[in-house]
């Protein structure tokens, strides 16, 4: 169980875990939500884990909507880069370049990400 973390801006203003939405989703499937104006891809992993990634995969700047979640892992839809959903990693080509994966965890039925 994670504790509560919360910290303070310059500005002093506080910051937090954010919710993404509720915890809705079958294993193995994901969906685009938006999150404090940022759309990202919310999934859940075959093993029941949440993840969030940033939406743009890093290849084309295109959108991973849509894109099949394998494992842990999901895959784009446009020219196949697989992606690491715990840390956003390249698992396969054609990118080079790995994108954002947002801390996350599930919280009284809602996901919940650390906006970065
Ligand atoms: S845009 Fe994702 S692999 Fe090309």
């Amino acid at each position: 169980m994670w504790g509560q973390i919360v910290l303070m801006t310059d500005s002093g203003t506080e910051r937090g875990f954010v919710s993404a939405g509720p915890a809705s989703l079958a294993p193995g499937t994901s969906e685009t939500r938006i999150v404090g104006g940022r759309e990202v891809i919310v999934a859940r992993a075959q093993d029941g884990a949440y993840h969030a990634v940033a939406s743009l995969c890093s290849h084309a700047q295109l959108s991973l909507a849509g894109g099949r979640v394998r494992g842990a892992s999901i895959v784009c839809p446009h020219h196949g880069a697989r992606f690491c959903l715990k840390t956003g990693g390249v698992l396969g080509p054609p990118a080079h370049e790995g994108i954002l994966a947002y801390p996350t965890r599930v919280e009284d039925g809602e996901v919940m990400l650390w906006p970065l």
